[in-house]
């Protein structure tokens, strides 16, 4: 193996390479599952973070090569390596940040929570890893269904007596910059053309809807554009509040219905064209990296660092709910309300809060019972 991958027993980590780039304090983070579809392009981002002085990439598989690959970049951050359960401890032992992309993905026909089975299990590991080497790192978790696995996170560290709500994260920036890119490149053409009935043998009209999918409706960056997604991290329990995106814009019930079933779809969309070859890795680690970079800047104690995530919530009557977000040194600092609803978003929001309701249960109950 490569000087930089870990066999186990001695991290002890050189206080010198605690300090990211320009001597400015520097933050040790993990991910766990970093050989994988996103761990491996989000290795590469985090590489490229200078907020980050030591990252440590842990996987069951192939992580002696993703670390003498990643290590050759010529950035700041320390990189070391660690295969397999044994060596758990070490990889997160002394962490500020663990970033969790580890378990199944899924194929086409599948539904996020056809993966409970398989990735409860691991999250049930990982955090049980996190809680005993890491208590009080921040923790950005990605492996689906979202909507159950952050409650699992949630009774694992309870269970350990190491719950802080304000750390455990549910990464939901997938959908938000989703909801940016589709809300800047679409316009609907709508055009309805009525037939009276007697053209046809039926006794109502009849309706034609052509789309064209074309030109824009903001006209802007969308890293200039901002949809606050909320809700959870699956079909309908993606709620985009259409009516508040920034640039403050005005869509017809057409162009939200449209705007929201296709944010809604979009991972569906990928696992289909990809067509059995996995789910979204090089978007998800992009949004992966930017809410990780999102949370250093917390901890670093920089002001006004929002972002939606799927957390610990009295926002709504269930326990865990996805808003907007103040991240600080302790996490998840402040979490808003949702704001004004229209009446599509608030119909959004009854389906949103009965499908979550159930996925939560799920959840917590696989490690209660
Ligand atoms: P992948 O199969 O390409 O990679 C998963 C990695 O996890 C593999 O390298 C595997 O070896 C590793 N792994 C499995 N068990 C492990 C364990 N016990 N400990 C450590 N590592 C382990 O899958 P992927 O495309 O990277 O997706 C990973 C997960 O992220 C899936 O559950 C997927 O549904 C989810 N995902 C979530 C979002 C989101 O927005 N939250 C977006 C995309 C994907
Ligand atoms: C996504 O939104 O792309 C992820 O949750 C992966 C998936 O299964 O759709």
């Amino acid at each position: 193996h490569p000087s930089n991958f870990q066999e186990g027993g001695d991290v002890a980590i050189n206080k010198a390479n605690c300090r990211a780039k320009g001597g400015a304090p520097g933050f040790k983070v993990a991910i766990l599952g970093a050989a994988g579809g996103i761990g491996q392009p989000l290795s590469l981002l985090l590489k490229m973070n200078p907020l980050v002085s030591v990252l440590h990439l842990y996987d069951v598989v192939n992580t002696p090569g993703v670390t003498a690959d990643v290590s050759h970049m010529d950035t700041g951050a320390v990189v070391r390596g660690f295969l397999g359960q044994p060596q758990l401890e070490n990889a997160l032992t002394g962490m500020d940040l663990v970033v969790i992309p580890a378990g199944v993905p899924r194929k086409p026909g599948m539904t996020r929570d056809d993966l409970f089975k398989i990735n409860a299990g691991i999250v049930r590991t990982l955090c049980e890893g996190v809680a005993k080497s890491c208590p009080n790192a921040i923790v950005n978790l990605i492996s689906n269904p979202v909507n159950s696995t952050v409650p699992i996170a949630a009774e694992v560290f309870k269970k350990a007596g190491t719950y802080d709500p304000k750390r455990l994260l549910g990464v939901t920036t997938l959908d938000v910059v989703r909801a940016n890119t589709f809300v800047v490149s679409l316009v609907v053409v709508y055009l309805t053309v009525e037939f009276p009935s007697y053209y046809y043998t039926s006794t109502c009209w009849c309706m034609f809807f052509f789309f064209f999918l074309q030109a824009e409706v903001l006209g802007v960056d969308p890293r200039e554009v901002d949809v606050p997604v909320v809700g959870g991290h699956a079909g309908v329990t993606i709620l985009p509040l259409l009516s508040q995106v920034k640039p403050p814009s005005s869509f017809s019930a057409e162009e939200a219905e449209y705007l929201t079933n296709r944010i809604q779809n979009g991972g569906t969309e990928v696992v289909e064209a990809k067509a059995g070859a996995g789910s979204a890795t090089l978007s998800m680690a992009y949004a992966a990296a930017k809410f990780a970079n999102s949370c250093l800047h917390g901890l670093k104690g920089e002001a006004g660092v929002v972002e939606c995530a799927f957390v610990d919530s009295q926002v709504t009557d269930l326990p865990f709910f996805a808003t907007k977000v103040r991240l600080g040194r302790g996490g998840a600092e402040e979490i808003y309300q949702l704001g004004p609803l229209n009446e599509y978003e608030r119909a959004g929001l009854e389906k949103a809060k009965t499908e979550l309701a159930g996925s939560i249960q799920k959840g917590v109950e696989f490690i209660k019972k």
